[in-house]
């Protein structure tokens, strides 16, 4: 038996002992040792499946399951149809020349691809994590239903009211609701949306009338935040850039130290990584590409990885992504336990 036995009753974030969830990070920060460290002070730490083959997400499930018996989410990103043609993926890789160049890398190949998909979804329903979650879209309400056979608690991860009418109609049981201060990938299901005047305060008054759990994300990274979020009707806070710099975190050296004080001074919103709009510390980069980047994602992401490696390996924190939201400058580095309580109301 690879779960607890709940049988069908699924878990429900209210029961959570503290209303903090570490954020899901594809990419490396999200490990199993920082999502046990956070579940097993009470808190619910996730694992990130974004980037990973279903086999490996599986392990790391089985990793953390080793670690804490506490409950544990684990998130995916959905499928997205492919938007961008060959022609700007063309262009945009004559611009990026240069670059690899200067790290003596061949860029990648601008695939499209589902990021394995089905058998995560398999993985899933075998694994029974405790939560799942969903960005850049909602799954289909029969794979919804289906996890929540199991026992899995559903989250949606919404940036606006119509996305999260859409989750709603999906079946999902929470929504995340990201507001634009967010570090990393915005969630939108309209990978070309921006933004407008919108904050996640505001987008907590908007979606009060669902009926449904609210999870606070973006910019919280202090016990303060987190008790105005709840105020404002948020059942938890998710924060993603307060564990960054956690000491069980795998968050690249390069950004780590981007992320201590007096190296950056501003985030900004660009797809020059990915081909998505995503929220990171504003490097010659972002201030280079964003102009030229298609929106296309993953095809840019594939094209852009050996190129953010060989800058990771060189310790060059300016040609790679350095995701945080806007509250980076107010994190502290230092075990996740301490962390966690820095986030505690
Ligand atoms: C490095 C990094 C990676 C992220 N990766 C994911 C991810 O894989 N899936 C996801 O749903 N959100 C991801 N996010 C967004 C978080 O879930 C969350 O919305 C965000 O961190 C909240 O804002 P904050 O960073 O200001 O706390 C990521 C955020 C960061 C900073």
């Amino acid at each position: 038996m690879d779960t607890p036995a709940r049988g069908n009753t699924r878990f429900d974030i209210a029961s959570l002992p503290l209303p903090v969830i570490q954020a899901p990070m594809a990419g490396g920060p999200s490990t199993p040792e920082l999502a046990a460290a956070v579940s097993s002070r009470g808190g619910l730490g996730f694992l990130a499946a974004g980037y990973k083959t279903a086999a490996a997400v599986k392990a790391e499930i089985e990793a953390t399951r080793k670690l804490t018996g506490a409950p544990v989410g684990v998130n995916v990103f959905v499928p997205q149809p492919s938007m961008v043609s060959s022609r700007a993926l063309e262009e945009y890789a004559l611009s990026l020349a240069p670059d690899a160049q200067r790290f003596g890398v061949a860029l990648g190949d601008p695939r499209h691809d589902d990021d394995d998909w089905d058998n995560k979804i398999d993985v899933l329903l075998e694994k029974a994590p405790e939560a799942v979650s969903f960005t850049f879209d909602v799954p289909d309400p029969a794979v919804v239903a289906a996890l929540q056979q199991r026992g899995v608690c559903v989250i949606g991860t919404v940036t606006s009211r119509p996305e999260a009418v859409r989750a709603l109609e999906a079946g999902v049981d929470v929504l995340c609701v990201q507001g634009p201060e967010a570090g990393g990938h915005r969630g939108s299901f309209d990978a070309a949306r921006r933004p407008e005047g919108e904050s996640l305060h505001g987008l907590l008054e908007e979606l009060a009338d669902l009926g449904v759990p609210l999870i606070a994300a973006g910019g919280i990274v202090t016990g303060a935040d987190t008790r105005e979020a709840l105020s404002r009707g948020a059942a938890a806070v998710q924060a993603g850039t307060a564990f960054l710099r956690a000491d069980e975190a795998g968050t690249k050296e390069a950004h780590r130290l981007a992320l201590a004080p007096g190296r950056f001074t501003t985030t900004g919103v660009t797809r020059a990584f990915s081909g998505r709009n995503a929220r990171g510390l504003l490097n010659e980069f972002m201030r280079r590409h964003d102009g030229g980047a298609p929106e296309g994602y993953p095809e840019v992401h594939h094209l852009t990885t050996p190129l953010r490696a060989a800058a990771a390996a060189a310790g060059d924190a300016d040609w790679l992504n350095l995701w945080a939201g806007t509250g980076f400058q107010r994190t502290t580095a230092g075990p996740a336990s301490a962390i966690l309580a820095s986030l505690t109301p």
